[in-house]
């Protein structure tokens, strides 16, 4: 392994997420900002390629021999149901043997074990770690103790660190679900060149939305994107991700309602109002209801776009009228998102462990 000289973890968590990216590289998987456009095309490559192969008896039986010694851990101690499977559905098509702790009621952390203790224990059995957190510091914390932890594993004729995978930290970010959007985004678009030149608009509780707050550092890697953010004020994208998408000349526009900009974008990407982190939950009956301003309704579908595509991360409540769900329109894609997203993590997985290449060379020998 190249050495990397990692500060001590008060110093390394002082740092910005930006400044962590240059340790991280590809070890881990953690923030948006780490990958570069040579690294988006490729895993998009690598998931259409995985989905091919996969359709052919021999292709999936190689694929399913690819990892079969590696054990990964899916620590997810907040609610997951897509990332959760689709990472499970992903480690079982490369052939990983898998295990699960999803709640720290029932572990050690409820005796008292801290958070570092516990990740050094679950590295001591596990050659990965996928985790959702709701404390967006964790996965850092995570990744420094793996970098510092005695245990190293053998990949690519090298020596490393057991990887740290996020799937969704606090409200701050969730990196693999970004990846899997640009795959969707890059397959929508397939016709009309790709993610470049387009204009997304991203809609719902954008402020503590980790999706969309992925996905607006992620455009830094399109030309000419120009986003477009329909949120109720108290709701708006935060001031860091504004200031970021300043700082790499990516425009945006804070707009008051769908109606705003349907007619004029590429891609519209639907959110729920994230109610899980109200401070004040006391008198709140059931969930907080979004604003009629926010919600795609039948009617916009005729306002939008023949080549404009409609994704939304899932779960989804009031954001969406129900109908679109089963209206046969090709612009509706969210459905087959949570499918790529699947893809999308065996070429995560498969790119951490260095078995890319052979996916793709399979590919071209069987399909
Ligand atoms: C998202 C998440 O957990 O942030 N879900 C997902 O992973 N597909 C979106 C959400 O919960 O609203």
């Amino acid at each position: 392994m190249d050495s990397v000289n990692l500060p001590n973890l008060p110093d390394f968590m002082a740092l910005s997420e930006s400044q962590r990216c240059e340790y991280i590289r590809d070890f881990a998987v953690l923030y948006a900002q780490q990958y570069t456009r040579e690294q988006l095309d490729e895993l998009c490559r690598l998931a259409d390629a995985a989905r091919k192969l996969h359709k052919n008896a021999e292709g999936s039986d190689m694929m399913a021999r690819l990892l079969r010694n590696r054990l990964v851990l899916n620590f997810f101690v907040q609610p997951s149901s897509r990332t959760f499977l689709s990472f499970n559905a992903a480690q079982t098509i490369l052939g990983m043997r898998r295990m699960s702790v999803r709640d720290v009621k029932i572990s050690s952390m409820s005796k008292g074990e801290s958070f570092a203790d516990s990740i050094r224990t679950f590295l001591s059995y596990v050659d990965l770690i996928v985790m959702r957190h709701p404390d967006a510091e964790s996965g850092a914390e995570a990744f420094w103790i793996s970098m510092n932890a005695h245990r190293r594993l053998r990949v690519m004729g090298g020596e490393r660190p057991i990887p740290i995978v996020s799937g969704g930290s606090g409200t701050k970010q969730h990196p693999t679900q970004s990846l899997l959007d640009v795959y969707t985004l890059q397959k929508s678009f397939e016709r009309t060149e790709g993610i470049d030149g387009k204009k997304i608009m991203l809609v719902g509780d954008l402020k503590r939305g980790r999706t969309v707050r992925s996905l607006s550092y992620m455009m830094k890697n399109y030309k000419d994107v120009e986003l477009f953010f329909a949120a109720p004020e108290k709701y708006q994208m935060a001031d860091d991700i504004c200031t970021f998408l300043d700082e790499v000349h990516i425009p945006f526009h804070k707009i008051d309602s769908i109606d705003e900009a349907i007619t004029d974008v590429d891609a519209i990407y639907m959110t729920r109002i994230q109610d899980e982190w109200n401070k004040d939950k006391g008198g709140n009956q059931g969930h907080e209801k979004a604003h009629d301003d926010f919600i795609f309704q039948k009617k916009h579908l005729d306002m939008m776009k023949d080549e404009c595509y409609l994704l939304h991360p899932l779960p989804k409540r009031d954001e969406i009228d129900p109908d679109i769900d089963y209206i046969n329109d090709h612009r509706v894609v969210y459905w087959r998102q949570e499918r790529n997203g699947m893809w999308m993590r065996v070429a995560i997985i498969a790119k951490l462990f260095g078995v890319d290449q052979e996916i793709l060379a399979a590919t071209d020998r069987l399909c």
